[in-house]
């Protein structure tokens, strides 16, 4: 009856084991073909992006340390993080986005909120929407989602995980859903490799 899509739902997803074969070291190496999608080119960094790379991993609010590469293209984790931290997710799925005294929009020095980095929890009243926690699950899935939910959820605004129908409401995925695939699959890495958080506990509009 209502295409608006249930904002609360468990994580347990379809055992869905990473195929990735090998880390692969050098800036613009592709990860191995048969990866999660079973098509290797968004797998690849083009030629001329490194600065982009380099740009990702300078302003990724969660350090290098603190990412979990084990069996992660860094490439890609750099260029997630680039498109991530550049596209305002956090503004919406950290919550609240910035940190006591780091908010940049009272002329703070900023400081992103990472105790809660991607993990939801903001309300937009009067809608009933709450942002996603899009950090991993015990698998290792962002938000619970493999690369081909993932996917499919930023291109049609329909989670498939979701009942038919449904539509995300809130969520900009006519813009973001234009990226290419491989910014998706970037996007994802950088979101796979983020450290894993229960949902946020205090959901409640923006401060
Ligand atoms: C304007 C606020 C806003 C921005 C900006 C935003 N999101 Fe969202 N996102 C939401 C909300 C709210 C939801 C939950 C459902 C809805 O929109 O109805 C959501 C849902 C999602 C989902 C689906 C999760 C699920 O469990 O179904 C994904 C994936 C996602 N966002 C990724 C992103 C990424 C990646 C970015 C940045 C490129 C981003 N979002 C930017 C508000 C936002």
């Amino acid at each position: 009856m209502s295409t608006y899509r249930n904002c609360k739902r468990g994580v347990a997803g379809p055992m869905i084991g990473y195929v990735m074969s090998s880390l692969l070291l050098a800036a613009g190496a592709s990860a191995a073909p048969g990866g999660p999608t079973g098509n290797g080119n968004e797998n690849q960094i083009q030629k001329g992006n490194e600065s982009q790379v380099q740009k990702g991993f300078e302003i990724s609010p969660i350090p290098l340390s603190q990412l979990n590469m084990a069996g992660k293209n860094p490439a890609l984790v750099g260029m997630g993080s680039y498109l991530v931290n550049s596209s305002g997710c956090n503004d919406c799925h950290t919550h609240p986005a910035y940190a006591p005294g780091g908010n940049p929009f009272q002329a703070q020095p900023e400081q992103v909120n990472v105790g809660q980095y991607m993990s939801g929890g903001r309300t937009f009243p009067p809608s009933p929407f709450v942002s996603a926690n899009l950090t991993p699950d015990a698998l290792g899935k962002p938000a619970g989602l493999t690369f081909a939910q993932f996917r499919e959820t930023l291109r049609t605004g329909h989670n498939p995980l979701d009942p038919p129908g449904a539509l995300l409401q809130i969520m900009p995925w006519p813009a973001f859903g234009k990226k290419t695939d491989g910014d998706l699959r970037a996007i994802y890495e950088y979101l796979s490799a983020i450290p894993s958080l229960p949902d946020n506990p205090n959901p409640s509009p923006e401060p």
